[in-house]
C-alpha cells in the first residue's frame, strides 16, 4: 500500500476528499464505498466543501456503506442508515435512493446479504472504497478470523468492538451483538481503497495491516492484496510503522 502521513485529522480529510472530488468530476455515476465511525467524518466534511465550492455535480453518485448494526429498531439514531444519512448523504445531496446500506432488520436478514452483493454488482462494484479500521484489527465489521474471500454476511461484534462503540449508545448493553458487514472479498473487489486511521490507539492495528503478514486473525492485512490501496494515517497511528 502507499502510506500518507499527514499532521491531522483535517489534512487526512483534505487528501481522501481530493481524491474522492477527482473521481466525482470524472465519473458522474460514481461508485463510493462508504463507512461510518468518527474517521471518515473529516473527509464527508471535506469532500462537502470542496462539492460546493467546486459546484460538482453529485446527483448521480451511488454509495454502498460498508456494515450495519443487526436489530436495532428501525429509524435507530446510531444505525447505520441514519448515520449515513446524516453524516453524508445530507451534507454531501446526494440522492437518497442512490445510496444503499445493509439491511439488518432480523425479518429479511435471510436474504439481506445475498441482496446487498447483487445490487453492489449490478452497479458495476464500488470504484472508490472509504475505510476506518478497529483496534481488533477489523475492516468493516470483519473481525480476527474472517476469510480474506468471505462475502456480505451475518457477523458477531467482538466484545472489544462493542465496548469501543458504546460511546455512540446509553451503554454497552444497547449495543447490538450482531452486524451485517461486506466481507473483506467484497471489500477488496473495490477498485481503489482508501484507509484511514488516526490516534495511537491504532497504531498496533496499521503496523499489522501495512506490514505485517496477510492473515485473517488481521483482517486489515487484506489490503496487502489489493494492487491500488492508500493509507492514511497521522503521526501517532503511524508510530508502529518500521
Ligand atoms: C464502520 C466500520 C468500522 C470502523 C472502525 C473504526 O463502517 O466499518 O470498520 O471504520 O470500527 O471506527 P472509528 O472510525 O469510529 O474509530
Amino acid at each position: 500500500a502507499e502510506v500518507v502521513i499527514v499532521r491531522d485529522e483535517e489534512e487526512a480529510g483534505e487528501l481522501a476528499a481530493s481524491a474522492i472530488a477527482d473521481l466525482l468530476r470524472a465519473r458522474a455515476d460514481a461508485v463510493l464505498g462508504l463507512a461510518t465511525g468518527s474517521t471518515p467524518l473529516s473527509t464527508y466534511r471535506a469532500l462537502a466543501r470542496r462539492i460546493d465550492a467546486e459546484g460538482i455535480s453529485v446527483a448521480g453518485v451511488r454509495g454502498f456503506a460498508l456494515d450495519e448494526y443487526v436489530g436495532l429498531p428501525a429509524g435507530h439514531p446510531e444505525g447505520y442508515r441514519q448515520v449515513i444519512t446524516r453524516e453524508v448523504v445530507e451534507p454531501l445531496g446526494l440522492t437518497p435512493e442512490l445510496i444503499r446500506v445493509p439491511n439488518g432488520d432480523p425479518a429479511t436478514i435471510r436474504t439481506a446479504a445475498e441482496d446487498y452483493e447483487a445490487a453492489i454488482d449490478a452497479a458495476g462494484g464500488v470504484d472508490l472504497q472509504v475505510l476506518g479500521i478497529g483496534r481488533t484489527g477489523h475492516i468493516g465489521f470483519n473481525e480476527p478470523g474472517s476469510s480474506l474471500a468471505s462475502r456480505t454476511r451475518v457477523k458477531t461484534l467482538t466484545e472489544r468492538t462493542r465496548v469501543d462503540n458504546a460511546r455512540f449508545f446509553d451503554s454497552i448493553e444497547d449495543v447490538p451483538m450482531h452486524c451485517i458487514t461486506q466481507g473483506i472479498g467484497t471489500i477488496l473487489r473495490a477498485r481503489h481503497l482508501v484507509l484511514l486511521a488516526f490516534g495511537d490507539a491504532k497504531a498496533e492495528a496499521i503496523a499489522a495491516a501495512v506490514e505485517g503478514p496477510v492473515s485473517a486473525s488481521q483482517p486489515g492485512s487484506a489490503i496487502q492484496l489489493h494492487p491500488h490501496a492508500t493509507v492514511i494515517v497521522d503521526e501517532a497511528a503511524a508510530a508502529r510503522l518500521e
